[in-house]
């Protein structure tokens, strides 16, 4: 099996790299990434060293590019990761997430389809269906009301992946995950910035009033999910993915829990002004995807907080090289002073 995976060297495009290199070791592997500020190739060190995979750096936005990839191999899948995925970046430069999530998108869907590959897998977010109020869980057929440029790019995107089924009888299936947090996570998103920040004595921006909820999914899970639906996905169908139950918690209390594991005082968290737009609450039914491939999440909260936070303390490096770098800059140019 010849397959593609775009957004390889960002947070999930790595581990599902990672997941595939263990599960399913005869697959040939082709990574591809623009390597934007979130792409990082240290994530693929070892995979690239040992000649276990194939790197291909390129813009998504760019169609002659990409048609040069899938002119040269004949790939049975492909994986579609790459997006730009951060919703506080959303607010502050909408058009990077149009240009990569939809156009970029679509660039994907002409060469899949001129190219005939078998089947295209759209990795997407359960942010599309909006907010949720204290009660209730989005099924795949909540309608779409996206909050962020980020949420409506996504939404974006998967309508065009699933206006090419209907057009074009294309083999394309669509996944709605919640908040993932693992290994080689870019450390602006929550888990990571407060891991990393609790690590350095750093204060941790609680924003709002710290009530909103996420409900997390360690992402290994999410990979493995994402597999079976590429194996045993119906073509033209969305599939949500949830994460265990009892990993649906408001921010505060996944920040006591750090600070808890780290052995650190609750005096580091700063409440901070609330995000614009902030949805309050995710939360997805995944039973459709049960019934189809028997997936289940299986690792607990717990156990998955305690593998990241080991990863994160035994690769300091990784984190601090990019704290110190570009990033840096531009989180103390727009969040400097948040308080
Ligand atoms: P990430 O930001 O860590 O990685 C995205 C990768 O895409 C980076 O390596 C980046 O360089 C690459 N990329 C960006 N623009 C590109 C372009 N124009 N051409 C080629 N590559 C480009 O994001 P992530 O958290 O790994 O998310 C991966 C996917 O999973 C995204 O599509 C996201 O919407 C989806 N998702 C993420 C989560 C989450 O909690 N992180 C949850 C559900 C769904
Ligand atoms: P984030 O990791 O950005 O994921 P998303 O917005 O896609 O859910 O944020 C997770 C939650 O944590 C979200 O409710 C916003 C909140 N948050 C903070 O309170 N402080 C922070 O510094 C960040 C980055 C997020």
């Amino acid at each position: 099996m010849k397959i593609l995976i775009t957004g390889a060297a960002g947070f999930i495009g790595a581990n599902f790299v990672y997941h595939l290199l263990e599960n399913r070791p005869d697959w040939e592997i082709t990574a591809l990434d623009a390597l934007t500020y979130a792409g990082n190739l240290e994530n693929l060190k070892s995979p690239l060293e040992a000649k276990q995979i194939k790197f291909e750096k390129v813009d998504i936005c760019d169609e002659e590019d990409l048609a040069r990839v899938f002119s040269s191999t004949q790939f049975d899948q492909v994986y579609h990761f790459a997006a730009e995925s951060h919703v506080d970046r959303s607010i502050l430069s909408p058009n990077e997430f149009v240009r990569t999530n939809v156009l970029g998108t679509q660039n994907l869907i002409n060469n899949a389809r001129k190219y005939e590959v078998s089947k295209f897998i759209h990795v997407s977010t359960d942010e599309v269906y909006g907010t949720l109020g204290e009660t209730g869980r989005f099924v795949e057929e909540t309608p779409l009301d996206p909050s962020s440029a980020y949420s409506a790019s996504k939404a974006g995107s998967d309508m065009l992946v699933l206006a090419a089924f209907r057009t074009h009888g294309f083999n394309a299936v669509v996944t709605r995950c919640t908040n993932n947090y693992g290994p080689y996570q870019f450390p602006e998103k929550l888990i990571p910035l407060v891991i990393s920040n609790v690590m350095e004595d750093k204060k941790l921006p609680l924003y709002g009033d710290g009530t909103n909820v996420r409900s997390w999914i360690y992402v290994r899970d999410h990979c493995e999910a994402v597999l079976r639906v590429g194996e045993k996905g119906a073509a033209g169908e969305v599939y949500n993915i949830g994460g265990p139950l009892e990993s649906e918690v408001p921010n505060k209390e996944i920040m006591l829990k750090i600070l808890s594991i780290l052995g650190k005082s609750e005096d580091l968290i700063e409440y901070v002004t609330d995000r614009l737009g902030h949805d309050f609450r995710y939360a997805v039914d995944s039973s459709k995807l049960k019934n189809a491939t028997d997936w289940e999440p299986s690792i607990s909260l717990n156990e998955g907080l305690e593998t990241t936070i080991n990863w994160y303390k035994e690769n300091t490096e990784w984190w601090q090289k990019i704290k110190s770098g570009e990033y840096m800059k531009y989180y103390e140019k727009n969040y400097g002073d948040r308080s």
